[in-house]
């Protein structure tokens, strides 16, 4: 597996793997890998034939109280992870050949980001897209593969390819779980047993939600409901639990009892959720008549 530290020699690679026919998969990380983001990989494998992994932890996606600086970095242990799961090319920049001195331009995919984690995390999603748009602009033509786990930043950055004509295809993976149903998360290396127990209610109220789905259930606010005593009775605080369209993110606001037909959801159902369990920020989401878990 070879490891690129300057964006040029990770360019110089893709193309030269363009030139002989080689198709380009990427799949842009932040590091401290686990099954969630392997799974990415063998899912680029199966569209491409080198390989690229991006590990970075954006600065600009963090915000003045989040977790940037005790954010998990562990390069060598990534590397084996990502050579036991036949990734081709790793490109671990420094901070300062991403955001090089004088630089200036942000890119920013306004109406999907106004929504959801968008009002609680300001200026994230621009971080997001901004650094997402520098990747794929030195890896050029690819399939990127992206997790929805992060649901709202796989529907940004597919709305950024299309508005900005970029040469890449976008595919979205299903949420690795654990068998206890939690989503994989790097973050969850931060939860305490406890916390960890008490983190089992994002996975379990989406379950209940589903399976009232599946009985014919279709109120927003009966759905978000079940969803938010969950959480409301083990999570520490709760930025949101919401219940959206699944591409345009509209979310279903509470409504008078007698305007049932804004609270109907469609035969698809986003249910999202944010919240605290400790000091550690979660989250998870279910498309519902789409998502199925055992
Ligand atoms: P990171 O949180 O490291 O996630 C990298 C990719 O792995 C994202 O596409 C994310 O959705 C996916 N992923 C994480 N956990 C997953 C799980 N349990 N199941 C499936 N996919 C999962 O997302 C980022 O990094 C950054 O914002 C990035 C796009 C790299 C830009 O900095």
């Amino acid at each position: 597996m070879k490891l690129c530290q300057t964006p040029t020699e990770f360019r110089d690679a893709c193309d030269e793997a363009r030139k002989k026919g080689r198709r380009v998969g990427f799949v842009p990380t932040m590091g401290a890998l686990h099954e969630g983001h392997l799974a990415l990989v063998r899912e680029a494998k199966k569209h491409a034939d080198l390989v690229c992994v991006s590990i970075f932890v954006n600065p600009t996606q963090f915000g003045p109280n989040e977790d940037f600086s005790r954010y998990p970095r562990d390069l060598k242990g990534d590397s084996d992870k990502l050579s036991g799961a036949s990734a081709d090319l790793v490109f671990a920049p420094e901070a300062a050949a991403m955001y090089v001195e004088g630089d200036a331009t942000r890119v920013r995919v306004s109406r999907l980001t106004d929504v959801l984690c968008g009002p609680f995390r300001p200026g994230h999603f621009e971080g997001v897209t901004t650094v997402v748009a520098k990747l794929f602009g030195i890896v050029g033509p690819c399939t990127a593969v992206f997790g929805r786990k992060d649901y709202q930043q796989l529907a940004v950055i597919r709305r950024m390819v299309k508005d900005l004509y970029m040469p890449v295809e976008v595919i979205g993976h299903p949420i690795i779980r654990e068998e206890s149903g939690l989503a994989m998360s790097s973050r969850n290396a931060y939860l305490s047993a406890d916390e960890r127990a008490r983190a089992l209610s994002l996975s379990r109220g989406l379950r209940l939600a589903m399976d009232a789905f599946a009985k014919g259930e279709r109120s927003a606010s009966v759905l978000r409901g079940l969803v938010h005593a969950e959480v409301v009775a083990n999570a520490d605080s709760i930025d949101y639990v919401d219940v959206a369209d699944p591409d345009s993110l509209d979310v279903f606001s509470p409504v008078a009892s007698t305007d049932r037909a804004k609270d109907e959801v469609g035969d698809r159902a986003l249910v999202a959720i944010a919240c605290r369990i400790g000091k550690t920020r979660l989250i998870d989401n279910a498309v519902l008549g789409e998502d199925h878990w055992a």
